[in-house]
Protein backbone atom coordinates (compact mmCIF):
# COMPACT_ATOMS: atom_id res chain seq x y z
CA UNK A 1 0.00 0.00 0.00
CA UNK A 2 1.60 3.46 -1.36
CA UNK A 3 1.07 6.97 0.48
CA UNK A 4 2.28 9.25 -1.96
CA UNK A 5 3.82 12.71 -1.58
CA UNK A 6 4.92 14.80 -4.11
CA UNK A 7 6.89 17.95 -3.04
CA UNK A 8 8.35 20.72 -5.44
CA UNK A 9 12.35 20.58 -3.86
CA UNK A 10 14.82 17.93 -2.13
CA UNK A 11 14.72 19.63 0.98
CA UNK A 12 11.10 19.57 1.12
CA UNK A 13 10.65 15.89 0.23
CA UNK A 14 13.79 15.05 3.36
CA UNK A 15 11.36 17.36 5.32
CA UNK A 16 8.12 15.11 4.90
CA UNK A 17 10.15 11.88 5.17
CA UNK A 18 11.87 13.18 8.22
CA UNK A 19 7.71 13.45 9.75
CA UNK A 20 7.55 9.41 9.23
CA UNK A 21 10.77 8.98 10.84
CA UNK A 22 10.17 11.38 13.43
CA UNK A 23 7.16 9.29 14.30
CA UNK A 24 9.41 5.95 14.49
CA UNK A 25 11.55 8.24 16.91
CA UNK A 26 8.93 8.90 19.28
CA UNK A 27 7.43 6.04 19.17
CA UNK A 28 6.50 3.89 22.69
CA UNK A 29 9.76 1.79 22.06
CA UNK A 30 13.52 2.36 21.03
CA UNK A 31 13.28 1.58 17.26
CA UNK A 32 15.40 -0.60 15.11
CA UNK A 33 16.41 1.76 11.84
CA UNK A 34 17.06 0.36 8.55
CA UNK A 35 19.16 2.38 6.96
CA UNK A 36 20.06 3.24 3.24
CA UNK A 37 23.54 4.97 1.65
CA UNK A 38 23.36 7.49 -1.70
CA UNK A 39 22.02 10.49 -2.69
CA UNK A 40 18.90 10.03 -1.61
CA UNK A 41 18.52 10.20 2.11
CA UNK A 42 21.09 12.87 2.96
CA UNK A 43 18.85 15.53 3.42
CA UNK A 44 16.38 13.03 5.93
CA UNK A 45 19.89 12.53 8.02
CA UNK A 46 20.31 16.31 7.98
CA UNK A 47 16.68 16.56 9.24
CA UNK A 48 17.87 13.84 11.76
CA UNK A 49 20.78 15.05 12.76
CA UNK A 50 19.31 18.39 13.37
CA UNK A 51 16.44 16.90 15.95
CA UNK A 52 19.31 15.67 17.68
CA UNK A 53 21.19 18.92 18.60
CA UNK A 54 18.06 20.57 18.67
CA UNK A 55 15.27 18.35 20.36
CA UNK A 56 17.86 16.09 21.92
CA UNK A 57 16.59 13.04 20.40
CA UNK A 58 19.06 10.49 21.55
CA UNK A 59 20.34 7.82 19.79
CA UNK A 60 21.83 5.93 22.34
CA UNK A 61 19.78 2.90 22.40
CA UNK A 62 19.01 2.55 18.60
CA UNK A 63 19.57 -0.12 16.75
CA UNK A 64 20.79 0.14 13.03
CA UNK A 65 20.84 -1.86 10.22
CA UNK A 66 21.92 -0.55 6.86
CA UNK A 67 21.05 -2.28 3.53
CA UNK A 68 24.34 -2.74 1.62
CA UNK A 69 28.54 -2.55 1.29
CA UNK A 70 30.19 -2.62 -2.06
CA UNK A 71 32.73 -6.21 -1.96
CA UNK A 72 36.36 -5.22 -2.11
CA UNK A 73 36.41 -1.97 -0.16
CA UNK A 74 37.69 -1.96 2.99
CA UNK A 75 35.39 0.07 6.13
CA UNK A 76 38.02 3.31 5.92
CA UNK A 77 37.66 4.06 2.06
CA UNK A 78 36.20 6.96 1.33
CA UNK A 79 33.58 5.57 -0.96
CA UNK A 80 32.43 2.75 1.91
CA UNK A 81 29.11 2.34 2.95
CA UNK A 82 30.17 2.03 6.62
CA UNK A 83 32.52 5.46 5.49
CA UNK A 84 29.00 7.03 4.12
CA UNK A 85 26.88 6.24 7.51
CA UNK A 86 28.89 8.03 9.66
CA UNK A 87 30.04 10.91 7.97
CA UNK A 88 26.25 11.57 6.93
CA UNK A 89 24.79 10.37 10.26
CA UNK A 90 26.67 8.26 12.90
CA UNK A 91 29.13 10.88 13.78
CA UNK A 92 26.51 13.76 14.41
CA UNK A 93 24.17 12.00 16.63
CA UNK A 94 24.87 9.83 19.94
CA UNK A 95 24.58 6.29 18.61
CA UNK A 96 27.71 3.83 20.01
CA UNK A 97 29.13 2.03 17.34
CA UNK A 98 28.00 -1.43 18.63
CA UNK A 99 24.60 -0.40 17.69
CA UNK A 100 25.32 0.25 14.26
CA UNK A 101 25.53 -2.95 11.72
CA UNK A 102 26.83 -2.71 8.21
CA UNK A 103 27.41 -5.35 6.09
CA UNK A 104 30.85 -6.46 5.89
CA UNK A 105 32.53 -6.03 2.13
CA UNK A 106 36.06 -6.60 3.19
CA UNK A 107 35.94 -10.08 4.80
CA UNK A 108 37.84 -13.42 3.40
CA UNK A 109 34.27 -15.49 3.26
CA UNK A 110 31.89 -12.83 1.85
CA UNK A 111 28.80 -15.64 1.48
CA UNK A 112 29.49 -16.40 5.10
CA UNK A 113 29.52 -12.73 5.81
CA UNK A 114 26.13 -12.34 4.57
CA UNK A 115 24.93 -15.25 6.06
CA UNK A 116 25.78 -13.81 9.56
CA UNK A 117 24.32 -10.27 8.81
CA UNK A 118 21.15 -12.42 7.80
CA UNK A 119 20.85 -14.07 10.96
CA UNK A 120 21.54 -11.07 13.27
CA UNK A 121 18.98 -8.83 10.98
CA UNK A 122 16.90 -11.70 11.97
CA UNK A 123 16.80 -11.27 15.55
CA UNK A 124 15.10 -8.25 14.93
CA UNK A 125 12.44 -6.37 13.46
CA UNK A 126 12.91 -2.87 11.48
CA UNK A 127 10.55 -0.10 12.66
CA UNK A 128 11.56 1.62 9.66
CA UNK A 129 13.43 0.94 6.88
CA UNK A 130 14.58 3.55 4.78
CA UNK A 131 15.32 2.87 1.00
CA UNK A 132 16.46 4.93 -2.05
CA UNK A 133 15.81 3.68 -5.80
CA UNK A 134 17.86 2.59 -8.81
CA UNK A 135 17.19 3.95 -12.17
CA UNK A 136 17.24 0.34 -12.87
CA UNK A 137 14.40 -0.86 -10.50
CA UNK A 138 16.72 -1.75 -7.58
CA UNK A 139 16.26 -1.03 -3.90
CA UNK A 140 19.18 -2.04 -1.45
CA UNK A 141 21.46 -3.56 -4.20
CA UNK A 142 18.92 -6.04 -5.55
CA UNK A 143 19.07 -5.58 -8.99
CA UNK A 144 16.38 -6.64 -11.64
CA UNK A 145 16.54 -10.77 -11.83
CA UNK A 146 16.93 -11.02 -8.41
CA UNK A 147 14.20 -13.55 -6.67
CA UNK A 148 11.51 -11.75 -4.34
CA UNK A 149 12.47 -14.37 -1.55
CA UNK A 150 16.13 -14.01 -1.34
CA UNK A 151 17.74 -12.68 1.76
CA UNK A 152 21.41 -10.80 2.59
CA UNK A 153 23.61 -12.09 -0.83
CA UNK A 154 26.15 -11.20 -2.84
CA UNK A 155 25.05 -9.29 -6.15
CA UNK A 156 26.72 -8.26 -9.25
CA UNK A 157 26.40 -4.87 -10.17
CA UNK A 158 24.48 -4.02 -12.97
CA UNK A 159 26.47 -1.66 -16.02
CA UNK A 160 23.68 1.19 -15.19
CA UNK A 161 24.39 1.10 -11.54
CA UNK A 162 27.86 1.40 -11.78
CA UNK A 163 27.82 3.85 -14.15
CA UNK A 164 25.14 5.94 -11.90
CA UNK A 165 27.69 5.75 -9.36
CA UNK A 166 30.52 6.49 -11.01
CA UNK A 167 30.01 9.96 -9.71
CA UNK A 168 31.13 9.38 -6.27
CA UNK A 169 34.45 7.51 -8.06
CA UNK A 170 36.13 10.41 -9.91
CA UNK A 171 33.39 9.81 -12.95
CA UNK A 172 35.33 6.15 -13.63
CA UNK A 173 33.29 3.30 -13.38
CA UNK A 174 36.65 1.16 -13.62
CA UNK A 175 37.07 2.42 -9.98
CA UNK A 176 33.35 1.13 -9.17
CA UNK A 177 33.06 -2.09 -7.23
CA UNK A 178 31.56 -4.88 -9.34
CA UNK A 179 30.08 -6.60 -6.48
CA UNK A 180 28.16 -5.85 -3.25
CA UNK A 181 26.78 -7.28 -0.23
CA UNK A 182 23.09 -6.69 0.01
CA UNK A 183 20.19 -7.37 2.52
CA UNK A 184 17.81 -9.47 0.31
CA UNK A 185 14.29 -8.74 -1.17
CA UNK A 186 12.87 -10.73 1.65
CA UNK A 187 14.82 -8.97 4.38
CA UNK A 188 13.67 -5.58 3.60
CA UNK A 189 10.00 -6.71 3.47
CA UNK A 190 10.15 -7.77 7.10
CA UNK A 191 10.18 -3.67 8.19
CA UNK A 192 7.21 -2.77 9.12
CA UNK A 193 7.20 0.63 7.23
CA UNK A 194 9.22 1.80 4.70
CA UNK A 195 10.37 5.23 3.44
CA UNK A 196 11.20 5.32 -0.24
CA UNK A 197 13.08 9.08 -1.51
CA UNK A 198 13.56 9.54 -5.12
CA UNK A 199 14.22 12.90 -7.09
CA UNK A 200 15.16 13.62 -10.46
CA UNK A 201 13.87 12.37 -13.59
CA UNK A 202 16.01 9.27 -14.38
CA UNK A 203 14.07 8.07 -11.38
CA UNK A 204 10.65 8.49 -13.14
CA UNK A 205 10.36 4.84 -14.82
CA UNK A 206 11.26 3.01 -11.61
CA UNK A 207 8.96 4.98 -9.70
CA UNK A 208 6.56 3.79 -12.72
CA UNK A 209 7.61 0.13 -12.25
CA UNK A 210 7.49 -0.13 -8.54
CA UNK A 211 3.70 1.78 -8.27
CA UNK A 212 2.25 0.86 -11.49
CA UNK A 213 4.09 -1.73 -13.50
CA UNK A 214 3.63 -4.55 -13.24
CA UNK A 215 5.18 -6.79 -10.29
CA UNK A 216 8.03 -8.73 -11.62
CA UNK A 217 11.43 -9.77 -10.56
CA UNK A 218 12.61 -6.86 -13.38
CA UNK A 219 11.25 -4.32 -11.74
CA UNK A 220 12.74 -5.25 -7.82
CA UNK A 221 11.02 -2.53 -6.44
CA UNK A 222 8.27 -3.81 -7.76
CA UNK A 223 7.60 -6.60 -4.42
CA UNK A 224 6.38 -3.04 -2.41
CA UNK A 225 3.38 -3.57 -3.86
CA UNK A 226 2.55 -6.31 -1.51
CA UNK A 227 4.16 -4.35 1.21
CA UNK A 228 1.42 -2.79 4.40
CA UNK A 229 2.88 0.83 4.43
CA UNK A 230 4.87 1.93 2.27
CA UNK A 231 6.08 6.11 2.22
CA UNK A 232 6.69 7.35 -1.33
CA UNK A 233 8.54 10.84 -1.22
CA UNK A 234 9.08 11.94 -4.33
CA UNK A 235 9.59 14.90 -6.43
CA UNK A 236 7.94 16.55 -9.64
CA UNK A 237 10.46 14.84 -12.20
CA UNK A 238 10.53 11.55 -10.17
CA UNK A 239 6.78 11.93 -10.12
CA UNK A 240 6.32 12.87 -14.02
CA UNK A 241 5.34 8.97 -15.47
CA UNK A 242 3.10 8.47 -12.76
C1 LIG B 1 22.04 2.37 -1.14
C2 LIG B 1 21.13 1.54 -1.90
C3 LIG B 1 20.75 1.85 -3.32
C4 LIG B 1 20.40 3.32 -3.54
C5 LIG B 1 20.04 3.54 -5.00
C6 LIG B 1 19.74 5.01 -5.28
O1 LIG B 1 22.23 1.85 0.16
O2 LIG B 1 20.71 0.59 -1.38
O3 LIG B 1 19.64 1.06 -3.67
O4 LIG B 1 19.32 3.67 -2.71
O5 LIG B 1 21.08 3.11 -5.81
O6 LIG B 1 20.90 5.74 -5.07
P1 LIG B 1 20.87 7.35 -5.03
O7 LIG B 1 20.06 7.71 -3.84
O8 LIG B 1 22.31 7.76 -4.86
O9 LIG B 1 20.27 7.79 -6.31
Amino acid sequence: MFNITIKDTYDEVSAEAFKIMKEVLSGDHTPVLGLATGSSPVGLYKEMIRDHEENGTSYKDIITFNLDEYIGLPRDHRESYWTFMHVNLFNHVDIPDENVHVPLGCGEDPEADCAAYEAELAKYTADVQVLGIGSDGHIAFNEPGCPFDSVTHIMDLTEQTRRDNARFFDNDINQVPTKAATMGLASIMRAKKIIMIATGENKADAIYGMIKGPKTVDCPASILQDHPEVYVFLDKAAASKL
